[in-house]
């Protein structure tokens, strides 16, 4: 089949999140253009077997419990509303929201807890965002003063946040990435103040204004290549704000991107060839701009309703926001479970983020889910990690991975279903030579009639959970 007609009929099952700024779901994914560096395709290949990874959106934002940045963003969109006693003027509020840098101080940041317990979780790589959009730096940066080291938190020993993180995850065994913001509403070469904002563009023409342009071109690119020097190992650029592109990559029919009104050509082949110089195989997430720098795809907040033959991550939330907000509502270990089989099935990546509130704490209900992640993976993890994935990938209750000739036949239960006596495996064909067990336990299962059949005693055994696995060999 051509790759066009599988792609043009991909169509994207919406979670439910309202506040989403972008539509990555609407993204063809025919211009995906494999990278040609051996580094970067053995550094994919890894990352694609690590299949589950930990996002943090963490920002001076947290500290008022709102969502991150877009309330500057001068839009009648939900997700830009102002609320507060600033919310009525725009310049008042930005100053407030940029005063918030004064008194931030997350005291209680340990970022050893939080990667001892995304590792419990089976989690393999990390996702943390080192600039948002508000351009507020978590961390030192020496091209900007809104930056983390100007806070009060500035006198900790930790206070480069960045650095601590990635080297807490990492020496957990973590891939590490960073999410940075190509758009920065502090800096004035991008907003420029001569030209007051309208919207979450740059605010006045790059094609009128070059030198202006140029100065955020290096900017951006300073910040990054300091990112890329002086934080260790780097295994994935992660680059949100997708409207900071060159026209020539606009989709006109992708009505997020019709809307933007000016060329923002950040020069991505200046910095990915700067970046893989320090850091050699580095994954290049340049996200919705497909082609070179897009090293994989990431819809979010949603599961492509296919198998998808090219590297994919579905990037979601744990609760509904991507920042702290107050009495977030989690989704349930149930639910999670199935979403990481869901998407590691059709042959992608979850990402999913945890908030962490302004004295650098998780909410308990994070580590609780984690906790309950982890006691499932100890199990069933074996049909996750390093698994291709196999047709007919996702049937009925069913999930499909493989490793070599072994195959994994998820069973994703409803919350509280135990095991019948009787269970027939959809879309699946299993010859009387194989061989059938279920995850943890060594008894080989009668398989008749299409039917496996399931003892009183291995069932009670397998107690109750979100999804059962049984192996095919
Ligand atoms: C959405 C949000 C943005 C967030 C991103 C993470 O685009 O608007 O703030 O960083 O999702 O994928």
């Amino acid at each position: 089949m051509k790759f066009e007609s599988i792609f043009l009929a991909l169509f994207m099952i919406g979670a439910g999140f309202g506040a989403s700024a972008q539509q990555h779901s609407e993204q063809d994914h025919s211009n995906y253009k494999a990278p040609s560096d051996p580094l970067v395709q053995a550094k994919l290949e890894k990352w694609q077997d690590a299949k589950f990874g930990l996002m943090m959106h963490w920002g001076t934002y947290s500290q008022w419990g709102i969502v991150e940045s877009w309330s500057l963003c001068p839009e009648d969109e939900g997700w830009c509303e102002r609320r507060g006693p600033h919310a009525h003027n725009w310049y008042e509020y930005k100053k407030a929201y940029e005063g918030i840098a004064d008194s931030f101080n997350p005291v209680n940041f340990d970022p050893e807890k939080w990667a001892s317990a995304a590792k419990n979780a089976g989690m393999k790589y990390l996702v943390f965002t080192t600039k948002h959009h508000d351009g507020f730096s978590m961390f030192d940066s020496k091209y900007t003063d809104y930056k983390i080291t100007n806070t009060p938190f500035g006198k900790n020993p930790k206070s480069n946040v960045t650095k601590e993180i990635l080297s807490a995850f990492r020496k957990e065994g973590f891939m590490t990435g960073t999410y940075f913001s190509k758009p920065d509403w502090n800096t004035d070469s991008y907003w420029w103040p001569y030209f007051p904002p309208k919207d979450r563009n740059v605010s006045y023409d790059p094609k009128k204004y070059p030198e202006k342009w140029q100065e955020f071109k290096e900017f951006t690119n300073n910040q990054i290549q300091e990112l890329m020097t002086d934080y260790g190992s780097v295994d994935i650029l992660w680059l949100d704000g997708g409207w900071v592109r060159p026209f020539s990559s606009i989709d006109p029919n992708i009505s997020w991107q019709k809307s933007i009104p000016y060329d923002q050509d950040i020069d991505m082949a200046r910095i990915a060839k700067e970046a893989r110089k320090k850091q050699p195989g580095l994954l290049v997430v340049d996200r919705t701009v497909s082609g070179e720098f897009e090293n994989y795809v990431t819809p979010e907040q949603q599961v492509p309703d296919h198998y998808l033959p090219i590297p994919w991550e579905s990037c979601m939330t744990m609760g509904n926001s991507w920042s702290y907000v107050p009495n977030d509502q989690f989704k349930s270990t149930h639910q999670l479970i199935h979403t990481l089989l869901e998407i590691v099935s059709k042959g992608g990546n979850l990402l999913l983020n945890i908030g962490p509130g302004p004295d650098g704490t998780w909410p308990q209900a994070a580590y609780d889910r984690l906790n309950e992640i982890g006691e499932w993976m100890n199990i069933n993890s074996v049909g996750i990690y390093e698994t291709k994935p196999l047709a007919p990938y996702r049937q009925g209750k069913w999930a499909f991975t493989h490793k070599g000739q072994r195959t994994y036949a998820f069973y994703l239960a409803e919350k509280g279903e135990k095991l019948p006596k009787l269970l027939k495996i959809d879309g699946l064909t299993i010859n009387s030579e194989q061989k059938i067990s279920i995850a943890g336990q060594n008894t080989t299962l009668k398989y008749k009639q299409g039917n496996i059949q399931i003892p009183e005693k291995v069932s009670q055994t397998a107690g109750l959970q979100p999804a059962y696995l049984f192996i095919i060999e």
